[in-house]
């Protein structure tokens, strides 16, 4: 055993791995419990190499990444799709830089990802924010509503295109197919942030898909929900994208990504393209049973709720996304699983917890996860504790008013004041409730009423807010 004293970071995550836990979070290999990755990957130093003559070029792809990105437009039904190894937030910048002009209008999801946000920064855009609606019950937002969207070109003029989230992180979807007709029918381009959406292109019950749909651009995960090494995403070109707008995101896509993209991540992107188009459909199936088997053996416990279709009005919820309401708290409930019982979740807010579920989880883990609920609940813990309804801070954001362009705000001079002093100034900094990672108030931005009592909500509830300058609790940093 070679020594790890002086190496922290493997050594941390070899003592995590060792832990044994059951894993409902990212990514979705799940650590290859059946060894199939390890057989098309195993020995990765043999697969990392570097643009050399036979291995092709990302940015300029013509031989063996043409061949197998070829593929992948095949099994996403879109005009063309490319590897992305910088994530989806890489290829988030380049749908956003490519599309629009400096100055577009342009409707965006106000809960969408920071990614999204930065792209507002970057390209310069003037977006309009909307709603989606919430689920008061869960406490989270759902999703945008076609009528949201309706009413929003309505009520706007020059309006070039609609970016927003399907699936939400808590698996809920939109009426996308609705959502893309009134695109289409008011020449506005729909960007869509599939992020936690990669297995439904390869499975049934699942809510439709942006290509499906006829979306311009779409930019998947396929780390969070397939058997993809971390970071490894996808953009999908749709079939109704102009040739300029792919023309500028293919440039964008070089100016974001690394000029030295990892050969092991791009086969792995490979490799869950080609085991989800073989064994997708079947493991899908399969892992619906395990989560319905689940969700059957905690259905008698009357303070838990787990979030399904019926809480959803003609939204779709993601059968592989386990999002649990629990009087605990969800943190709370969250530390127990991982202490007391090896299991660890993907995430926590407010009163719920997430568990992600996979097609390469096995059936181990839910007997796990189930037989510690029903464990808690013999110990009474669920009954003792109703301790109120704690905040998530998503499910009604405050409406963004952008003063100064982040760009330029962030060469202000800035000061930290406490939050009833910022009130009608300038924020100098982002602040980001993580998770889920969907800020608050921007660089540049007119703190508000609403903003500064959302974030005391936030505070109260023990909700983890990224600051980026500010350092203390109920402070922020404004411009000077
Ligand atoms: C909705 C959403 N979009 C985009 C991203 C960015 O994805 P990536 O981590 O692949 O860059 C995330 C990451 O958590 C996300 O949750």
């Amino acid at each position: 055993m070679i020594n790890t004293d002086r190496a922290p970071l493997i050594k941390g995550l070899l003592s995590y791995h060792e832990e044994g836990n059951a894993l409902f979070h990212m990514p979705g290999h799940k650590q290859d419990p059946h060894g199939i990755l390890h057989s098309l990957l195993g020995n990765v130093l043999k697969l990392d190499v570097t643009e050399i003559p036979g291995t092709d070029n990302l940015h300029y792809p013509e031989e063996i990444l043409k061949e197998s990105m070829d593929l992948l437009t095949g099994a996403m039904r879109s005009a063309e799709s490319r590897y992305l190894v910088n994530g989806s937030t890489g290829g988030i910048l380049a749908m956003v830089m490519g599309c629009f002009r400096p100055g577009d209008r342009v409707l965006v999801q106000r809960d969408c990802h920071q990614s999204v946000y930065n792209a507002i920064s970057l390209s310069g855009i003037e977006p309009v924010f909307i709603s989606p609606g919430s689920n008061e019950e869960f406490g989270i937002p759902t999703a945008i509503e076609a009528g949201t969207v309706v009413r929003a070109i309505a009520s706007n003029i020059g309006l070039k295109g609609l970016i927003l989230t399907s699936p939400s992180y808590f698996g809920v979807s939109p009426d996308l197919q609705a959502i893309s007709e009134v695109c289409s029918r008011n020449g506005l381009k729909l960007l869509v942030d599939e992020a936690h959406g990669s297995h439904f292109y390869f499975g049934d019950d699942l809510p439709m898909t942006a290509m499906d749909c006829g979306a311009a651009v779409s930019v998947l995960s396929f780390h969070k929900t397939l058997p993809a090494l971390t970071q490894g995403s996808v953009i999908n070109l749709g079939k109704d994208a102009s040739e300029e707008d792919m023309d500028r995101i293919r440039h964008y896509l070089r100016v974001f990504q690394t000029s030295s993209p990892s050969y092991v991540l791009m086969a792995s992107l490979e490799s869950a393209r080609m085991i989800m188009e073989t064994e997708g459909r079947e493991r899908l199936k399969g892992l619906k049973s395990m989560i319905e088997g689940f969700s059957e053996s905690i259905r008698d416990i009357p303070e838990l709720r787990l979030l399904s279709n019926e809480d959803l009005k003609g939204l779709q919820k993601d059968y592989t996304r386990l999002v649990l309401n629990t009087p605990l708290g969800g943190n709370f409930l969250s530390d127990l699983l991982r202490r007391d019982y090896g299991i660890q979740a993907e995430m926590a807010m407010g009163n719920n917890i997430v568990f992600l579920g996979s097609c390469f989880d096995d059936e181990g883990m839910y007997h796990r996860l189930s037989a510690a609920i029903l464990d808690l609940d013999m110990k009474g813990l669920f009954k003792e504790s109703l301790s109120g309804r704690i905040s998530t801070g998503v499910s009604k954001l405050p409406s963004p008013v952008i003063s100064i362009p982040e760009r330029e705000a962030l060469f202000e001079g800035w000061e930290e004041v406490t939050f009833e002093m910022a009130e009608g100034r300038i924020c100098a900094e982002r602040i980001t409730p993580y998770p889920p990672g969907v800020p608050v108030l921007m660089t540049g931005e007119l703190v508000s009423r609403d903003a500064v009592e959302h974030l005391m909500r936030l505070e109260e509830s023990g909700a983890n807010i990224l600051k980026s300058r500010s350092g203390g609790r109920g402070t922020i940093a404004v411009i000077i």
